[in-house]
């Protein structure tokens, strides 16, 4: 028998169509089985189930995926934002040895409890706003010892929250302060100490390849030690500057460039050829307040786009996928059909998920149940809940029970 089934699914994103379609189906059931799919069809067809839902004409979307975050760290930077939105610059910050390096510091003197305290609040604020899925990285502890331990905690917040979190080593984050006069021992370190440790506890490799962090022959180098120890690439590309970050990260088969905003036509064509994703980040657009990327380019080159939340203390302190759909179409002119579609099956595709990222009869059984009838809602509403459930895994996570409908 059915475990689950929802009726009265006002319009159900179902992503079975070409990239960037959410495909709708209106007036809609699923039925769900064993954490999975089982059935996607018109409520007037349903049949039975041990439980039964009348989602009274609410909007369902796939569960949410965050494919680039930083969420395993200690500490506030709220001076520093302060600072920023007077004037000063992200660059000149970090160039002082605050900005990163102040995160890393907080992180490295956290204990392990008080680091699970901390990161397991933020992901149950991701998790209870739709997020099913997230990528985080390491990169706040860049020292052998610190990186291991945020990957390890990252691994337990799994085990906690039933969110599958997909773990990602940038020991390559920056250069820190007690490296900066011998930044080849850095890079020696990151490829002999930390890559052989990290690798277990990680499936991806990201560098933060760009103006002021690594440059092109020291992030390639770091690429394919990491490559050897089985990990797979994907980079931090042309945010700061156009470094050529996205020839080498074609060049390196990673699976997806995220940033990218000084990316160039000729870069997002490469890109459409060898079906890089890129991964847009427009929380870093809104927090940092800088011009968006050129994602007509990206589009027009056929690139699969993914929205993500890009979680991180100093670029965008911005958690919650809702509102990344919000400014995905806010800021970068997506329509919400793209954004919904980036923020879901595009995320999926970002982190080589294909079980997810769709409603379809086998698919992974993430949903999110929206208070409203309509998507549009995430971008029309930006200021307001819209969250109603949330289902993960097939185990409904939580669904209020009296909310009206916004
Ligand atoms: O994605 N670009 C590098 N890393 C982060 C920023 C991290 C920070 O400032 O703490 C980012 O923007
Ligand atoms: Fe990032």
């Amino acid at each position: 028998m059915t475990d689950l089934l929802l009726t009265g699914i006002g319009h159900l994103v179902t992503n079975t169509g070409e990239p960037g379609d959410t495909a709708p189906v209106l007036d809609a059931a699923v039925a769900i089985t064993d954490g999975k799919i089982e059935w996607v069809g018109a409520t007037a067809d349903a049949d039975s189930a041990e439980t039964i839902i009348d989602l009274e004409g609410r909007a369902v979307l796939p569960g949410l995926v965050d494919a680039h975050t930083h969420i395993v760290y200690a500490g506030s930077r709220a001076e520093e934002f302060a600072k920023k939105l007077a004037g000063e610059s992200y660059e000149a910050i970090l160039a002082a040895g605050g900005g990163i390096m102040d995160t890393v510091r907080s992180t490295r003197i956290a204990t392990n409890d008080q680091l699970m305290d901390i990161t397991s609040r933020r992901l149950g604020r991701m998790a209870g706003n739709g997020t099913t899925t997230v990528e985080t990285k390491s990169g706040y502890g860049l020292d052998v010892e610190t990186e291991v331990r945020i990957l390890k905690t990252a691994a337990l917040l799994a085990e906690e929250s039933g969110v599958e979190v997909v773990c990602t080593f940038l020991g390559a984050h920056v250069v820190p302060t007690e490296y900066r006069v011998r930044r080849d021992a850095y890079v020696d370190l990151v490829i002999e100490g930390m890559i052989p440790e990290c690798a277990s506890h990680a499936e991806f490799i990201d560098v933060f390849c760009d103006r002021g962090a690594f440059d092109l022959d020291e992030t390639r180098a770091i690429i394919e030690a990491g490559i050897a120890h089985g990990l797979r690439p994907r980079l931090h590309a042309e945010q700061l500057a156009n470094t050529g970050a996205v020839d080498l990260g074609v060049e390196m088969g990673a699976i997806s460039l995220d940033h990218l905003d000084h990316v160039t036509p000729e870069q997002a064509a490469k890109m459409g050829e060898a079906g890089t994703i890129a991964v847009l980040v427009p929380g870093v657009t809104l927090q940092m307040r800088t011009p968006p990327p050129d994602v007509a380019s990206l589009r027009r080159a056929g690139v699969t786009l993914a929205l993500a939340s890009d979680a991180n203390p100093g670029t965008s302190n911005v958690e919650l996928m809702t509102t990344v759909i919000a400014l995905g179409s806010l800021l970068f002119g997506m329509s919400v059909e793209e954004s919904v579609w980036a923020a879901t099956r595009g995320g999926a595709l970002a982190l080589d998920r294909g079980d997810r990222g769709q409603v379809v009869a086998g698919s992974r059984a993430d949903l999110v149940v929206l208070m409203a009838t309509h998507p549009a809602h995430l971008a029309y509403r930006i200021d307001q809940p819209v969250v109603y459930g949330v289902i993960m895994n097939g185990e409904i996570r939580h669904m209020a029970g009296s909310r009206r409908l916004i």
